[in-house]
């Protein structure tokens, strides 16, 4: 296989399921995880099923345990691991946790979500050398917002576009992805793009087309790409838009990053059913 630039990640919460791949790719650049993918992880669902919840500390243990050991599976990507947060949840908050994740394993991105909150808990973080990749980012403002939270960074920041959840709504999420890559290419380097929420392999391919640094991807993509031999895109390759074309907005990225709309429908919603999925898991809500 041609190795692609854009590096690969697994998207998932299962070591063994990053195993396969691995052997299935011949290497794994890095890992992303969410608490909807840890909740099911085989063996947080078997805690869940034999009735044996756990408490928030117990959830971090497992947390832990699932990094720990995907950790060394994989490359320079590093794994990615993301706070609980809910609406009610305060920088500092998020801060704290992703301070004691990052301890966990030497390899870590501290997921945030794409709030004003997860962004001044980003701010904190990136000044006490805390690596960040922020998540749930549905539009071009948004990315513009992690570049200007994180510019205090000393190594590259993650900017993590949704492409499919934009799908599901009529929107072309890869749009978001071409946009935000435009806008940085007049930046400083310091955020790469990290595609998420991919469902297909023409997502995959077009990545590699809009030269995203890092994408990541669920097995089962994966394990279809691997099934028709590695393609890569050719000169003919087109990629056919599901959904309604998001126009590129001219944004200067100089801008403190409080005057960007942050605001998205779907960022609100994403962290709402990560926080269920999270308290699904655990004998008592958090
Ligand atoms: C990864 O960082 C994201 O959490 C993940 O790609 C979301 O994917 P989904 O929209 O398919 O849940």
């Amino acid at each position: 296989m041609t190795r692609p630039e854009t590096k690969i990640l697994v998207d998932g919460g299962d070591p063994q399921e990053t195993r396969q791949v691995k052997e299935l790719l011949g290497f794994v650049d890095g890992q992303t995880t969410n608490p909807s993918l840890i909740a099911k992880n085989p063996h947080i669902r078997e805690l869940v099923a034999s009735g044996h919840k756990l408490s928030s500390r117990d959830e971090m243990d497992e947390y832990k345990k699932i990094v720990q050991t995907i950790s060394p599976l994989v490359g320079d990507a590093g794994v990615s691991i993301e706070v609980f947060s809910d609406e009610k949840t305060t920088p500092q908050e998020m801060f704290s946790q992703g301070q004691e994740m990052f301890s966990w394993i030497p390899n870590a991105y501290i997921k945030y979500p794409c709030t004003a909150e997860g962004l001044r808990a980003a701010e904190m973080s990136v000044k006490q050398g805390v690596r960040v990749n922020i998540t749930l980012c549905f539009s071009q403002q948004q990315a513009a917002a992690v570049y200007a939270a994180t510019k205090d960074t000393k190594e590259p920041a993650y900017v993590s576009p949704f492409v499919g959840r934009l799908d599901d709504i009529g929107q072309s999420g890869m749009d978001v992805v071409k946009n935000i890559k435009r806008m940085f290419s007049k930046g400083d380097g310091h955020v790469l793009v990290l595609a998420a929420s991919i469902r297909s392999l023409e997502h995959l391919l077009y990545c590699f087309v809009l030269q995203t640094e890092l994408a990541t991807v669920p097995a089962q993509v994966l394990e279809q790409w691997a099934s028709k031999n590695f393609p890569m895109p050719d000169k003919q390759f087109k990629y056919k838009s599901p959904g309604k074309p998001i126009p590129y907005e001219d944004l200067d990225l100089e801008r403190p990053w409080e005057t960007f709309d942050i605001q998205h429908e779907l960022t609100r919603k994403g962290i709402e059913k990560f926080a269920a999925d999270y308290r699904a898991t655990l004998s008592r809500p958090a």
